[in-house]
């Protein structure tokens, strides 16, 4: 299965590829969550291929209607991951696959054509980049650690949300060596797993921002959970925190300080 969906979504980042030098087409679903053609045209030619390919598995995918779908056995999409970035130029975006099996992390797939940098995990096999075997970094100091975050789009509605983006960024900005916003959950985790990050943590991702990127990042040796280090939930949590391993604990403790 995996060759195949690499193959599947390799054609699909031709089109993302196209959107990025052409002029696009931007629809606001909400004051800050842009959509754009090119998030539905890759979006449609994945459900297209994987429900050809793939009979035994739902679809889930960020630009669909998804009440009803199951998510037992199901690949979970994000068509452009990064859309701000991709409308803006900045070349950190990708698509993001997850395959799940009985609701566990079978299969994972990021895809930034931008950069052709195609991240790739199957559970148990490790992680992999451009075919080289990915390792997270071995820095156990807090304080030497390079972290991301992301601002999720209630933050501009929702005060308590608000408040609680800047709280984290107050109480963890000084502990660490700096702190990332680059735009893409995806990626975010996928550069945990190659060693560039130490750690990422966001509220309110939704199970196509990560379906692919957990199982990379655990693949390569990281750790994932929720703001308490319990075991992550998709569709459920409000925060996921994501490390190297070695930074873990600390990481939580400095989080609910
Ligand atoms: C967003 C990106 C961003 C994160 C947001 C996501 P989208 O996804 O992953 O980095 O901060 O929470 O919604 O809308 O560009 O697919
Ligand atoms: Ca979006
Ligand atoms: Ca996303
Ligand atoms: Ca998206």
């Amino acid at each position: 299965m995996k060759k195949e969906l690499i193959k599947i979504i390799k054609e699909a980042g031709e089109i993302l590829k196209e959107g990025y030098y052409t002029k696009k087409d931007i629809t606001f679903k909400a004051k800050k969550d842009l959509v754009t053609q090119y998030d539905v045209a890759v979006e449609n030619f994945l459900k297209k291929k994987f429900s050809k390919k793939f009979k035994d598995f739902n679809l889930i995918a960020e630009e669909s209607d998804n009440a009803n779908v199951e998510f037992n056995n199901s690949i979970i999409i994000d068509p452009i991951d990064g859309t701000t970035n991709f409308v803006n130029g900045v070349p950190h975006t990708a698509i993001s696959v997850g395959v799940y099996k009985n609701k566990k992390p079978y299969l994972a797939v990021v895809y930034n054509p931008i950069l052709d940098e195609l991240y790739t995990a199957k559970i148990g096999k490790g992680a992999y980049l451009n075919g080289k075997k990915l390792k997270v970094s071995n820095e156990n100091d807090f304080q030497k650690s390079l972290l991301a975050t992301g601002f999720p789009y209630t933050s501009n509605t929702n005060e308590d949300d608000l408040n609680d983006v800047l709280k984290k960024i107050k109480l963890i900005l000084p502990l660490c060596q700096d702190l990332r916003r680059l735009g893409a959950a995806s990626l975010d985790l996928c550069y945990i797993a190659k060693g560039t990050f130490e750690g990422y943590y966001e509220m309110n991702l939704k199970a196509w921002d990560v379906s692919a990127g957990i199982l990379i990042l655990t693949e390569a040796g990281g750790v994932v959970s929720n703001i308490n280090g319990d075991e992550y939930t998709l569709f459920e949590d409000k925060y996921l925190v994501a490390s190297n391993g070695k930074i873990h604990k600390k990481f939580i403790k400095n989080l609910n300080k």
